[in-house]
């Protein structure tokens, strides 16, 4: 591969959840995606990625989780019942947790490493031909939603990914030109 090949990858990824929710995503290709994603830099060797694979009634039982969350913590009804079924917008709702480090700044390079394992991830789906979208854990709600996704206790939720196949297309949009101090 060559620079612009990758290039026209990068740029071809968007976040999209135009997503077929009854077209499958084979868990073979989800396993190939984990794979490739743990090949991003980790400091110490820590491999601190850990994935939970959602289908059918899990994404709901997800749902329910963040939902209770949001609704303990007085959050607008609306908002707390669209959360409730969101994430059967995707065959696939794919967790990526970090593993708490042995000091602050090794916890914090985990979640980093993670980060990083996640675009690794995005790019591998992109060139399959598939959509994804990066989606934040609702505040307060991450124990609880580490707890379901059977993660080791005090396990950052780094992203819930919707997996599947794409119904429409993302236009790229154009980026704001890197702000580089260039320093002699
Ligand atoms: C750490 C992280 C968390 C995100 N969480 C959310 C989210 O909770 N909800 C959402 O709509 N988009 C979320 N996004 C997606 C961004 O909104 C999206 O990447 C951004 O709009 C740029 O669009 P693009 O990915 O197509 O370039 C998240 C992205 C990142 C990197």
């Amino acid at each position: 591969m060559n620079f612009d090949d990758f290039a026209d990858l990068v740029r071809a990824r968007r976040t999209n959840l135009m997503i077929d929710k009854v077209r499958d995503v084979d868990t073979d290709v989800v396993q190939k995606l984990c794979e490739l994603s743990t090949w991003a830099p980790n400091h110490k060797r820590t491999w601190p990625w850990i994935f939970a694979e959602l289908r059918g009634d899990a994404r709901l039982r997800l749902g329910a989780v963040c939902a209770d969350v949001m609704s303990r913590q007085g959050e607008p009804e609306p908002r707390v019942e669209k959360t409730r079924g969101k994430f059967a917008r995707a065959p696939v709702v794919l967790m990526v947790g970090a593993e708490v480090g042995d000091s602050e700044l090794r916890t914090a390079e985990n979640r980093d490493a993670v980060s990083a394992a996640v675009q690794t991830l995005l790019l591998g789906a992109t060139a399959l031909g598939l959509a994804s979208f990066w989606s934040s854990c609702p505040t307060g709600a991450n124990d609880e939603v580490a707890a379901f996704c059977g993660f080791p206790t005090d396990t950052m939720i780094v992203a819930m990914i919707y997996l599947g196949w794409p119904l429409d297309t993302q236009q790229s949009i154009e980026r704001p030109p890197a702000r580089i101090m260039r320093i002699d």
